[in-house]
């Protein structure tokens, strides 16, 4: 670190490919891997203190691309600048296209595709650190060893085990498939070389496209001095250039945060079957059962217990919370001690105090239920705000919508709504009162009192045994 810590680098990206072989509407660099997009991946891997600037380079649907860059650009401390390709003419090409938004200085640029899931920091590191061991080449390229070398560029050596050249899996000879050192296609390069050797591409190979691999080659010719850096974890720099591949890395993705999990005092049910996206945080013996899938910025306390089957987004959880099985959270916040579902459905907007329950198949949005409300069963609660220690009977359902606008609920504290009551909002029920069950309750309901809406019950004598008599006289 130390002889590159004061050398400040430029990155380029090379996100404009289409991605072919992932069949896909999408770019390949907005596929994701463990809820974060390829590109910001690669450039969350960029983060370091030695970079300052990076050009991705866009092409196809690059409005989506430029659109991530927006976003990603809120959230990471470097320049970032986007180039079009509006042609993808190769890695050589889409080089070319960063050239000019370049800047002079710093002349050192560190090159890498947009398609490599699992590259981080610790890895970029190792490169940059490799970069200035040597005094800065005119160029470092990338190297890795790969238990299947085919798809991949391979660097070839000379009897003396220097670099020789690269040479793509489609040009190959079949001595040259049995070669398992690939090119990673990250490089380090002075801007000079590749202003120079950048025109001298040509697409004489299988795939008539400018590769950028042949630039070690002509750097070579001109007694430029190129060497290899060898990164040791293959998976770290491995590109994906199909579903296939891309599942493969994903699935080493998350056994690695998994097990990152169980170190810092997780359990799971079922270590396998959970699905935990790179933003979450845990606290300490947090439990997660089969089938929970924990996504986006969600963050879980300590002591929650999730009993499995669940989806959790953009969630926070307190402490000591229990979810039972089967519920669906969507950036809700819940608050400690409160025990949900199972069969839950919190929507955007849910806020629960502390102590709250929620109970089977009750729906939950845009609504905030204070400390110790109690839902259990079988309702609807949208647009409104539920005061302290408030029970909302089985069935009981906020009127929200009138077919036009939405309307608020607002109930005060000690409320004791009873079954199946149907709130019309806009509608108030003021402290400690009680809703009579079935009531439709259209009028704001003063506290401490008691609202009842329905016709009342008669009895008609006999009626039954009569009607039973008349229908079996008929068979
Ligand atoms: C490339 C390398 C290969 C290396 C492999 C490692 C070349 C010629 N080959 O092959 O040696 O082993 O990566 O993963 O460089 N891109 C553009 N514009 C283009 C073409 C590509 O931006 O015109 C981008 C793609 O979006 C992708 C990256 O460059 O992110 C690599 O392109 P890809 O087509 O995947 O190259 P590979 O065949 O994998
Ligand atoms: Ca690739």
């Amino acid at each position: 670190m130390t002889e590159t810590a004061d050398r400040e680098y430029q990155a380029v990206v090379l996100a404009a490919g289409k991605g072919t072989r992932m069949r896909s509407a999408l770019p390949k660099v907005l596929h994701r891997v463990c809820g974060l997009t390829l590109l910001e991946r690669s450039l969350r891997a960029l983060n370091r203190p030695e970079i300052t600037r990076v050009v991705v380079v866009a092409g196809f649907e690059s409005a989506l691309v430029i659109e991530e860059c927006e976003r990603l650009k809120a959230t990471l401390p470097q320049e970032i600048v986007v180039v079009i390709q509006s042609e993808q003419r190769g890695t050589g090409h889409a080089v070319s296209t960063a050239l000019p938004a370049l800047k002079e200085t710093p002349s050192r640029t560190i090159i890498i595709p947009g398609d490599v899931p699992l590259l981080d920091t610790d890895t970029i590191d190792s490169i940059l650190a490799d970069d200035g061991e040597e005094l800065f080449p005119d160029l470092l390229v990338v190297s890795c060893e790969l238990p299947d070398p085919s798809g991949f560029g391979r660097v070839v050596r000379d009897d003396g085990g220097n670099f020789h050249r690269i040479v793509e899996d489609k040009d190959c000879s079949p001595e040259e498939l049995e070669i398992a050192e690939i090119n990673a296609a990250i490089y380090c390069a002075e801007l000079s070389l590749l202003r120079e050797m950048l025109p001298k591409l040509t697409p004489a190979n299988n795939q008539g496209e400018l590769y950028f691999t042949d630039v070690a080659e002509h750097a070579l010719k001109a007694s430029r001095r190129v060497s290899v850096s060898c990164v040791e974890e293959w998976t770290r720099v491995t590109g994906a250039n199909s579903r296939t591949e891309l599942s493969q890395l994903e699935q080493l993705r998350r056994e690695e945060i998994n097990l990152s999990w169980l170190e810092q005092g997780v359990s799971f049910e079922d270590v396998a079957s959970v699905y935990i996206d790179e933003d979450v945080t845990l606290g300490r013996d947090v439990f997660l059962g089969a089938g929970t899938r924990l996504q986006g910025k969600s963050a879980l306390s300590d002591g929650v217990v999730i009993e499995g089957q669940s989806m959790i987004r953009n969630s926070s959880i307190g402490n000591g919370v229990t979810v039972k099985l089967s519920c669906y959270l969507d950036s809700a916040e819940v608050g400690d001690g409160c025990k949900i579902g199972p069969f839950a459905h919190l929507r955007p907007g849910t806020k629960l105090h502390r102590d709250v329950h929620i109970g089977n198949f009750v729906e939950t949005k845009q609504s905030e239920l204070f400390t110790g409300v109690k839902a259990n069963h079988l309702s609807y609660l949208g647009d409104a705000t539920i005061g302290e220690r408030t029970n909302i009977g089985a069935g009981t359902i906020t009127c929200n919508y009138d077919g036009y606008k939405k309307h608020r609920t607002t109930i005060k504290a000690g409320v004791f709504v009873g079954s199946n009551t149907s709130i019309v909002a806009p509608v108030t029920l003021e402290e400690g009162a009680v809703t009579g069950a079935g009531s439709v309750i259209t009028k704001d309901v003063p506290g401490d009192s008691l609202a009842i809406e329905r016709s009342e019950q008669r009895h008609l004598a006999g009626w039954a045994k009569k009607r039973r008599e008349q229908n079996s006289l008929k068979k």
